[in-house]
């Protein structure tokens, strides 16, 4: 059986009510940022999906939405390394567009580092960052944030998209994971 999250969750560190008020001052934002242009938005699957549909709830100008996928690190491993893979590329062009990737968190900053390569080489006309979370104190490279949820200190988190082993990504709400109550989890066969 996968545990309950209530069977190892530390805190919970960002409220449902606070996030989705978070989320509609960002699509606001985004909304007066991008008017007149050409805007498209690329979600990074799996983690950026829940936020991404929120988001464009709130973002009142005619855009585009997009996906892709990029390999992260596997069950049990708590760190991506530099070596970030496409899984899933863009169907259509970004050519002359205005993008704006939409992810779920920072954190070493290695796979958005990668994303941002592979897609400048396209000649977007814009290409800027918008992620819920930003956990700073892990960044190992820099990466130029131009919309910014909320900056976390460095603890595992989980909920409103994130996974832990791919499980959990539908609470409304960021909680933060004690790994020590959550490991028999692993042990109980999760793969
Ligand atoms: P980075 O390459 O180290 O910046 O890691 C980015 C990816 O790792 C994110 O897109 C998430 O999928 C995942 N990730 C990083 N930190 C967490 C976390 O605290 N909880 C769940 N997933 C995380
Ligand atoms: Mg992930």
């Amino acid at each position: 059986m996968i545990k309950d999250y209530r069977d190892f969750i530390s805190e919970i560190l960002i409220p449902e009510d606070v996030l989705q008020e978070r989320i509609k001052q960002l699509g606001s934002q985004i909304s007066e940022d991008y008017r007149g242009k050409n805007l498209l938005l690329i979600c990074i699957l799996r983690g950026g999906v829940i936020f991404l549909t929120d988001l464009i709830r709130s973002i009142s100008i005619p855009h585009a939405i997009e996906f892709m996928a990029v390999s992260s690190y596997g069950v049990g491993k708590r760190k991506t390394s530099g070596d970030v893979r496409i899984t899933l590329d863009l169907i259509t062009s970004i050519h002359d567009r205005d993008v704006l990737i939409v992810e779920d968190i920072i954190d070493s900053g290695n796979t958005i580092a990668s994303v941002l390569d592979l897609l400048s080489t396209r000649k977007p006309k814009s290409l800027n960052i918008c992620t819920l979370l930003d956990k700073t104190e892990r960044r190992e490279v820099e990466i130029p944030i131009k919309y910014c949820g909320f900056e976390i200190p460095n603890k595992f988190v989980f909920g409103y998209g994130l996974d832990i082993d791919e499980y959990y990504r539908n609470l409304p709400f960021i909680g933060v994971v004690d790994l020590n109550r959550y490991k028999d989890n692993i042990s109980n066969g999760v793969k």
